[in-house]
């Protein structure tokens, strides 16, 4: 919204259209209409980068309605984008703005910075870099932080005198957002000081190319730079062990079967379907990252096992994972391999046991049919009258 007051400022209301590279997070189209813009997508190629001739010729082709570029760097397949700043380039060329998706600026900070690629806009998200607590804990937090000619258009606030002089109007119901959780990020870079932010960043990059060493020969990254090395991130494929017909293992067996080893899944089928995206952060020790790739590879062997048909296709700790302490324990077991191999497939597991608390369950099933929680007001009477 502040790039369209700034493209409007200058007369240039035409300027609606927003190229979004298909490697992006779902968030961007849809923050980008919910801006009151249109999406354009552009491809990417062979090897996970924006592709330059396309992008070029999409510029071109919007070249009196393009307002910006959401680009996300590193992108979400993993890798410093090695043309970014050429991407900027062609952007600005045709007289649009960059918006930099600041999701994976853990690997950023302290190193390099959205201004040093040329970008106009990026937010941080402060839940995931600065320390807030993401997920069901959030809330989250996204402020986002502009070049100077784009200050003047920052959002305002009807009751308080906050953004820029020719602010948007307010995009959030209180002036600062949710600012009390603004002291976690505050006392994360208050503590960290400058070398304690950039070293983290070090770390997250490098956790994440330990565990891709560590996989290499067990599992297939998708993506990788011209020196081999990821960012903070890195996606493997597990699509080769997928087949329609004969002996099968997908991404939800893998994510379902990490949790009889104690490990809550990564990221399942984003940015690329049937991939397993994995971003390790800075917060996991050595020793952390190593039962995870300990895991993983154990599961590797379990998985050929299922496609060399020594198991059951379909009676196998994959397709039943994962396994809780109740089945595990009960007096009726009925499947092909043990308890033991159900529940404690290694030793470190043996030591620290973590027991999931339901068993398979359909996942697109939950979230395709909406099932009513709500008990009945009788059930209430019912259970006065009982009490
Ligand atoms: C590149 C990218 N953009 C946006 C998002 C959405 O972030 P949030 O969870 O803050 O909505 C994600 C989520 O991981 C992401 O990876």
């Amino acid at each position: 919204m502040t790039i369209r007051a700034y493209h409007r400022d200058r007369g240039d209301a035409r300027r609606t259209v927003v190229l979004i590279p298909s490697s992006a997070h779902g968030t961007n189209p849809a923050s980008a209409t919910m801006a009151g813009l249109k999406v354009a997508v552009t491809a990417c190629d062979a090897h996970g980068y924006v592709d330059l001739a396309d992008l070029r010729a999409k510029a071109g082709q919007y070249r009196d309605t393009l307002a910006a570029l959401m680009v996300t760097y590193p992108s979400t397949h993993g890798v410093f984008e090695e043309d970014i700043r050429e991407i900027c380039d062609i952007v600005h060329e045709h007289g649009g703005q960059v918006y930099m998706d600041g999701a994976n600026m853990n690997a950023q900070v302290g190193l390099t910075s959205p201004a040093a690629i040329g970008a106009d806009v990026c937010h941080l998200n402060l839940h995931k870099t600065f320390a807030i607590p993401h997920g069901g804990g959030g809330p989250g937090m996204g402020p986002i932080a502009v070049a100077a000619h784009l200050a003047p258009y920052l959002p305002g606030h009807p009751a308080v005198r906050v953004g820029g002089e020719k602010a948007i109007p307010a995009i959030s119901a209180a002036p600062w957002g949710s600012a009390s959780i603004l002291l976690i990020s505050y006392g994360y870079v208050r503590m960290l000081g400058a070398g304690g932010l950039t070293d983290a960043t070090r770390y997250a990059i490098l956790n994440a190319n330990y565990i891709k060493a560590r996989l290499a020969g067990h599992y297939d990254e998708l993506y990788a730079n011209h020196n081999g090395r990821v960012a903070h991130e890195m996606i493997f494929d597990l699509r080769p062990f997928k087949h329609g017909t004969g002996p099968s293992v997908d991404e939800q067996d893998v994510a379902k079967r990490l949790m009889d080893y104690g490990f809550h899944a990564p990221t399942v089928s984003f940015p690329v379907a049937g991939t397993m995206m994995i971003e390790p952060t800075e917060s996991e020790a050595k020793d952390e990252l190593d039962r995870f790739c300990d895991a993983l590879i154990a599961i590797r062997g379990e998985i050929q096992a299922v496609m060399d048909g020594r198991v059951d296709a379909r009676d196998n700790v994959l397709k039943n994972a994962p396994h809780t302490a109740e089945e595990v324990s009960g007096n009726v077991w009925t499947h092909s391999y043990t308890r033991e191999q159900a529940a404690y497939p290694l030793p470190f597991v043996r030591a620290n046991k973590v027991w999931p608390a339901v068993g398979r369950i359909d996942n697109p099933y939950g979230d395709r049919n909406l099932i009513c929680a709500c008990p009945p007001i009788e059930m209430y009477e019912e259970l006065e009258a009982k009490t």
